[in-house]
C-alpha cells in the first residue's frame, strides 16, 4: 500500500548479511527500482533462494507507478488502478482467488452520460447507442487493423464517421465533436497526444487478456498487488523480506558494467557505492530517454539507445474530486462532447488548450462520493506545470461549465492529482508504440534484452515498456520482473542456493 512508513535501518542490512554468510557466498544482485517489475523480480529470487539481494529505490516509497493512497477518507490510486482483463493476466491470476477483485457486471461499468460544452444533454439512449457503436468499432478494430502499417487515427477517423453517419443523420459539425470525443476516449488507453501518432501495430501487437478492462479492487487499491508478491497478503508472518532489503531515497546516478572484476558498480545520488554480479535495471522508459547517457558506463550499444529512442512514453494524469455527496447520476460517468466554436476558442487559447485533454470525469467503484477527470496527453503534462489552486479551479470551471446546467454541483471538499511526468523518477505515465517506434523499426524485445559479459547477463532491463505483450500495464511489468528473476534462476539452476 502507499503510505506505508519503512524504517530505514541501515544495520538491518548487516545483520541479514552475517546470518547469511554461513550460506555461502550468493550472488549480489541489484535491482534498481521498487515499482511493480522490481518487487515481482525480488519477491520471486528470493523465493528461489536468492537471498543476497538489495532494491534501490528513488523514491520514499515503493510501489512507482502502482501508488495507493488514503484521501477522502478511502484508498484511491494515483497510477494504475484496474486490472485490464482476466484470462492470461498474472494479477487476476493471483488477486482473484484471494476474493479481491470485482468484475463489473451490466454494461461493464462503462456507462457515460454526455453533456457538451454548452451545457446541454445528449438524451441517455444516445449516449447507450454512442457506447455500443465505440465498442463495435473497438471490436472490429484488431482484425481490420492485422498488417496495417498506418496510424489508428488512419483507422479509427473514417470508420467512427462512417459508423456515426449510419447511426443517425448528425450533421457534420456534430459527427466532427463526436469523433474528437471517441479520440480520446481511444487515445486515453495508450496516454499518447493524439491518435495519428499511434501506430496500429500498437492495438494489434498488444495482446489482451479476455475479459473485463476494468476489473476493480473495491475498497481497496492496486497497491495490494505488491503486498500480495511479498507474502505480506494475506498473512503477514509469511513475508518475505523484501522491504527490509529495499533502500528508499536512493537514487541510481551510475551503473558501471565496464568492470575487470565481472562485477556491475552502481553509485547513487547519495554517494553510496554498491557493487553486484547482476543488476535488473527497471526504471520507465521516461527516465531511460532522460538518463540513458549518464546511467550507463559504457554508453548502452547502438541497438538499445535506438530502441530507447523510438519507443514513446505517454503521458495521462487524473484529478481527484471529493464531494459531500454525489450530485451526478450513480454509476455514469460524464464525458464531455465539444461544440466546434468553443472547441476553436480553447485551442487558440495557450492557457485554455490542456482542458480540451480533459475527457471525462468518472465515477470511482466504491467511492460514492468521488469524481476522478481523466486528462490526456500534452494537457496532462501542461496540467502539471500549473500552480494546484489554479488546476482544480480550472478542471472545476469545466465540470460546472458542460454539466451545471443540468445538475445542483456543489463545491468539492477535497481534491488530489497527479505529476507523473513532472516527477524525474517516471517522466510520463506508460509506453506506447508511436509511428516513430515504426519509422524506428524498434521492439520491446530489443529494450528486454540483457547486457551479456562472458556470454552471462550481467545488466538486466525489466519493466513494463520491455514487455513485448502487455506493455503500459501492471500485469505487464510483474511479467517482466518474472522474466528476468527466471533469467537468473534458470542461470544459477545447476547450483543449489537454498538451504
Ligand atoms: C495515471 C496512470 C494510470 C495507470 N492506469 C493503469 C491501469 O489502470 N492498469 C494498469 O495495468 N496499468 C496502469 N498504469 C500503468 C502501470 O502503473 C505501469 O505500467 C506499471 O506500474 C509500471 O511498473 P514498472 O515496475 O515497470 O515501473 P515503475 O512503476 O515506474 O517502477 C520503477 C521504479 O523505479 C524507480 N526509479 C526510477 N529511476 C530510478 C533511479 N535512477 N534509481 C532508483 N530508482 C529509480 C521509480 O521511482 C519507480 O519506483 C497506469 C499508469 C499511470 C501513470
Ligand atoms: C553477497 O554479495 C556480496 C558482494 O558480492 C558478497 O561479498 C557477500 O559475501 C554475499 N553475501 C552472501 C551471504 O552470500
Ligand atoms: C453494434 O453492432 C451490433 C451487431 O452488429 C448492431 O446490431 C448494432 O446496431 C450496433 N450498434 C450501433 C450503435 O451501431
Ligand atoms: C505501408 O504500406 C504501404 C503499402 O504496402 C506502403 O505504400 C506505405 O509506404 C507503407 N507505409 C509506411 C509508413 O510504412
Ligand atoms: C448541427 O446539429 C446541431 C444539433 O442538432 C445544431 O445545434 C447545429 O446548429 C447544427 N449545425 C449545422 C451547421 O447545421
Ligand atoms: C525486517 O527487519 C526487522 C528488524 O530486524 C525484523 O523484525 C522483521 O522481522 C523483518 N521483516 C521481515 C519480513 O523479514
Ligand atoms: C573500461 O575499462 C578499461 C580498462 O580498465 C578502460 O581502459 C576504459 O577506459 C574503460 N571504459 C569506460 C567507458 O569507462
Ligand atoms: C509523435 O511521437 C513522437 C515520439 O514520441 C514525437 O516526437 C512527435 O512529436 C509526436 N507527433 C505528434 C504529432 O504528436
Ligand atoms: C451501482 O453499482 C453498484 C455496484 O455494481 C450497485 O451495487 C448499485 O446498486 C448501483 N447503483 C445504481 C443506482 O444502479
Ligand atoms: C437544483 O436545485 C433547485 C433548487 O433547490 C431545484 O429546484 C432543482 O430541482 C435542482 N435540480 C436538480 C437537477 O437536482
Amino acid at each position: 500500500m502507499g503510505n506505508v512508513i519503512i524504517h530505514r535501518l541501515y544495520n538491518v542490512a548487516l545483520i541479514v548479511c552475517l546470518i547469511h554468510l554461513t550460506l555461502g557466498d550468493q550472488p549480489k544482485i541489484i535491482i534498481i527500482g521498487a515499482g511493480p517489475a522490481g518487487i515481482a523480480a525480488a519477491s520471486k529470487l528470493y523465493e528461489h533462494g536468492f537471498h543476497n539481494l538489495t532494491i534501490l529505490e528513488a523514491e520514499s516509497r515503493i510501489g512507482g507507478r502502482v501508488y495507493t493512497t488514503w484521501f477522502d477518507e478511502s484508498w484511491v490510486d494515483l497510477g494504475g488502478q484496474s486490472v485490464h482483463g482476466e484470462t492470461g493476466n498474472i494479477v487476476f491470476q493471483i488477486a482473484s482467488p484471494l476474493g479481491l477483485l470485482e468484475v463489473p457486471d451490466g454494461n461493464g461499468g462503462l456507462d457515460f452520460n454526455i453533456h457538451d460544452s454548452k451545457g446541454s444533454q445528449l438524451p441517455v439512449d444516445i449516449a447507450d447507442d454512442l457506447l455500443e457503436l465505440y465498442l463495435n468499432v473497438s471490436a472490429i478494430a484488431e482484425k481490420a487493423l492485422e498488417g496495417n502499417n498506418g496510424s489508428m487515427g488512419d483507422f479509427f477517423a473514417p470508420e467512427f464517421s462512417r459508423e456515426l453517419l449510419k447511426y443517425q443523420t448528425f450533421n457534420e459539425t456534430v459527427v466532427k465533436g463526436l469523433i474528437k470525443m471517441f479520440e480520446g476516449l481511444t487515445i486515453s488507453t495508450d496516454s499518447a497526444d493524439n491518435w495519428n501518432n499511434i501506430s496500429a501495430k500498437n492495438f494489434v501487437g498488444y495482446a489482451d487478456c479476455p475479459g473485463s478492462e476494468i476489473v476493480n479492487w473495491k475498497d481497496r487499491g492496486y497497491g495490494t498487488i505488491l503486498d500480495i508478491l511479498m507474502k505480506k497478503y494475506p498473512n503477514p508472518e509469511e513475508e518475505l523480506p523484501i522491504m527490509n532489503n529495499t533502500l528508499l531515497n536512493s537514487e541510481v546516478v551510475n551503473v558501471n558494467y565496464n568492470a575487470t572484476d565481472k562485477k556491475v558498480l552502481i553509485e547513487t545520488n547519495n554517494g553510496q557505492k554498491y557493487t553486484a554480479d547482476h543488476v535488473i535495471v527497471t526504471p520507465s522508459l521516461g527516465v531511460l530517454k532522460e538518463q540513458y547517457e549518464t546511467l550507463f558506463t559504457p554508453q548502452l550499444p547502438e541497438s538499445k539507445v535506438k530502441t530507447i529512442k523510438g519507443l514513446s512514453m505517454g503521458s495521462a494524469a487524473k484529478i481527484y474530486f471529493a464531494f459531500k455527496e454525489p450530485w451526478w447520476p450513480a454509476n455514469r460517468s460524464l464525458v464531455l462532447l465539444w461544440d466546434e466554436t468553443d472547441r476553436r476558442e480553447y485551442e487558440n487559447d495557450p492557457s485554455k488548450k490542456w482542458l480540451l485533454d480533459l475527457i471525462s470525469f468518472t465515477v470511482v467503484p466504491h467511492r460514492p462520493r468521488l469524481l476522478r477527470a481523466w486528462i490526456n496527453g500534452a494537457g496532462a503534462r501542461y496540467m502539471e506545470t500549473l500552480p494546484e489552486s489554479q488546476a482544480f479551479d480550472e478542471a472545476f470551471a469545466l465540470l460546472d461549465k458542460f454539466f451545471g446546467k443540468s445538475y445542483n454541483i456543489t463545491k468539492p471538499t477535497g481534491h488530489l492529482r497527479t505529476n507523473w511526468n513532472t516527477n524525474k523518477h517516471f517522466r510520463g505515465a506508460y509506453s506506447f508504440r508511436s509511428m516513430e517506434s515504426e519509422r524506428a523499426d524498434v521492439w520491446a524485445n530489443e529494450l528486454a534484452a540483457p547486457l551479456l559479459l562472458d556470454g552471462k547477463p550481467i545488466v538486466m532491463f525489466a519493466g513494463e515498456a520491455t514487455n513485448s505483450q502487455h506493455w503500459s500495464t501492471v500485469h505487464g511489468a510483474i511479467d517482466s520482473g518474472f522474466r528476468e528473476a527466471d533469467r537468473l534462476i534458470e542461470l544459477y539452476n545447476t547450483k543449489n542456493l537454498s538451504k
